[in-house]
């Protein structure tokens, strides 16, 4: 956790520590909105996943159940309690969320709060979605591997149009005006293009594409463009390229093998990433967390809520369980989320997962397989 003094912390018993070393005593506290719709029956398979490394490695998870979700607001006029975000970011070390959105509630009020009020109150800047093809199976472009389908999407996630800021004027009428307004700001722009460049320098990689709209946006994203001209100056290593949102687009399908790492806006980066979910093999397929480095951050699958596949065990949780995974490397469980990751791959590759992979099992038995999985290639490792 986060400790800077004066910040008005819960106490604990034990002080929890972020990256803790492998074997603590200290269990790691995560926050478990599951929400609405899928997001119920993937979560719970995230959570037997997360289990099953807690099991095999010998660390302790403290997975705290949030109820927070349409049910819970149709019951009791409540999205998030008063001071829930605060109680987010200050108790716990992360927060994992399945999916929010309910056709009871049509103005998706409670989405908004959980979801991305969650991302606003946290500051959690970076959307950050891997975007890795694990079988060539599941591509759905000719000839394409898992060489050619590696890459990771950095979506700026605190300002661009999702502010909501703006209005509307004669609503309903024949003369209604509808004002959405983009927010571009210095320090928002700087952050997510800087967060990329250093990921590209940490991870030995060579380029970077940054990713905007300023050839028709002439003030919002000549901010993008000053922006990247600076931060890549600050990075000689790295080569900065450029494309407009619409050739980004073409060129994903055309040859993504092309990129490393794409830095773009929150609207731009939403539309990209459900591509990039589609490249990996489907929407079910694909992982983000919302971090601000170093502090509490939160984790979900990229895909909605899907209420008209709900509790009937078809949803693919390889999405969700691949964010527990990224999860756990943020918290520094580098050995779990490794072991989360290889269980994957193979569920895949072995076809043992849902119809999505081509495969015939349900939601809850391809959680049981990849908690097996994880359980029979590392049980006997750690036991040494
Ligand atoms: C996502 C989702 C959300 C977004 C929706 C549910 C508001 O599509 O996480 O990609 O647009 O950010
Ligand atoms: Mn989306």
């Amino acid at each position: 956790m986060n400790t800077e003094p004066g910040t008005n912390r819960t106490q604990h018993p034990e002080p929890r520590t972020r990256h803790a070393a492998p074997g603590t005593r200290h269990p790691i506290c995560v926050a478990v909105i599951p929400g609405d719709g899928i997001g119920i029956d993937v979560t719970a398979e995230a959570v037997k996943v997360i289990q099953a490394t807690g099991e095999v490695f010998g660390r302790r998870f403290e997975l705290v159940m949030l109820p927070w979700g349409a049910d819970y607001f149709l019951e009791t006029g409540i999205s998030v309690p008063p001071n829930g975000h605060a109680m987010l970011r200050d108790e716990f070390d992360a927060i994992f969320m399945g999916a929010l959105g309910d056709p009871r509630v049509p103005d998706m009020r409670h989405a908004r709060d959980i979801l991305l009020g969650t991302r606003f109150e946290l500051d959690l800047y970076v959307n950050h979605r891997p975007v890795k093809l694990l079988d060539a199976r599941l591509c759905p472009l000719k000839d394409r591997g898992p060489e050619d389908v590696n890459f990771v999407a950095f979506r700026e996630n605190t300002e661009g149009l999702y502010v909501n800021i703006g209005g509307r004027f004669k609503a309903g009428t024949p003369d209604e005006i509808a004002v959405q307004e983009e927010i571009n700001t210095y320090k928002g722009v700087h952050r997510i293009i800087r967060h990329a460049f250093e990921h590209a320098k940490a991870h030995g990689q060579t380029k970077v594409c940054m990713s905007d709209k300023s050839n028709a946006l002439t003030f919002g994203h000549a901010l993008w463009q000053r922006v990247f001209g600076e931060v890549a100056a600050e990075f000689p290593g790295i080569e900065p390229v450029h494309l407009y949102i619409d050739a980004l687009t073409m060129q994903m399908v055309k040859n993504p093998a092309q990129f490393q790492v794409i830095v773009t806006n929150n609207m731009f980066g939403d539309i990209v990433t459900d591509l990039g979910a589609q490249l990996q093999g489907g929407l079910g397929m694909a992982a983000s967390g919302n971090l601000h480095p170093g502090k509490t951050s939160m984790f979900e699958p990229v895909h909605g809520s899907a209420p008209k596949y709900a509790g009937k065990n078809v949803a693919n949780p390889i999405g969700a369980i691949l964010s527990a995974a990224l999860m756990l490397e943020y918290l520094g469980c580098a050995r779990e989320a490794d072991a989360i990751e290889a269980a994957v791959r193979t569920a895949v590759q072995t076809v043992n997962g849902p119809a999505e992979i081509g495969g015939s099992l349900g939601t809850k038995e391809t959680g049981d397989f990849i908690a097996a999985e994880i359980k029979k290639t590392n049980t006997e490792r750690t036991r040494k």
